[in-house]
């Protein structure tokens, strides 16, 4: 039961991080098309967010979440891991804020950002797949106290806010 909820989230992610890797090359294409051919990738690259990477980053996270659960790895590198993937979960979302954005009619995307983005995905990939795949032994008290604390993140968030 493990191996199959395992190989079904390593399918799912391959999926979801192609996907990732996809999009920010279709947002480039967008200045040399006209109006008819940028309407048609807009339609594929809504295709493609909505019925592929999109359930697929849904069924990685539940079988992940699953298999936290069986195998009861409750350790500091999958509480990284687990950081890590919320940073990917925000470039998820951010790509489908792009697609309603960059195929406005006075809609842009730079040919920088493609590269950015790609370099900023494939980086936090990079260090899921270290976490997951090393398991580094980090001592718990190696973490600064806002990520080990009930709370923690609350008291950051009031602490860096600019006073009003
Ligand atoms: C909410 C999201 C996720 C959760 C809760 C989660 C949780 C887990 C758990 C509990 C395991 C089994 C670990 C073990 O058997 O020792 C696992 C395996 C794995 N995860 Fe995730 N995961 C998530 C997302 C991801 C993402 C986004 C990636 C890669 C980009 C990833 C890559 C892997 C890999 C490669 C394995 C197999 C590691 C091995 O068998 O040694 N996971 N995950």
């Amino acid at each position: 039961m493990i191996a199959w909820l395992k190989a079904i989230h390593v399918l799912a992610l391959i999926v979801w991080c192609a996907g990732l890797l996809v999009l920010p090359g279709l947002f480039a294409q967008r200045r040399r098309l006209d109006v008819a051919r940028a309407a048609e990738l807009h339609r594929f690259t809504r295709t493609l967010y909505i019925a592929i990477t999109s359930p697929a980053a849904f069924v990685a996270v539940v079988a992940g979440t699953t298999l936290l659960f069986m195998r009861e790895v409750f350790n500091t590198w999958m509480m990284l891991k687990l950081v890590a993937v919320g940073v990917l979960v925000i470039i998820h979302m951010r790509a489908g804020y792009l697609i309603l954005s960059v195929f406005e009619p006075e809609g842009n995307y730079a040919p920088w950002r493609r590269w950015v983005m790609t370099g900023v995905t494939l980086a936090v990939i990079g260090v899921i797949l270290v976490l997951i795949l090393d398991k580094p032994a980090i001592e718990h008290g190696a973490l600064p106290s806002w990520l080990r604390e009930p709370g923690g993140l609350q008291s950051l968030v009031e602490t860096i806010r600019p006073i009003p």
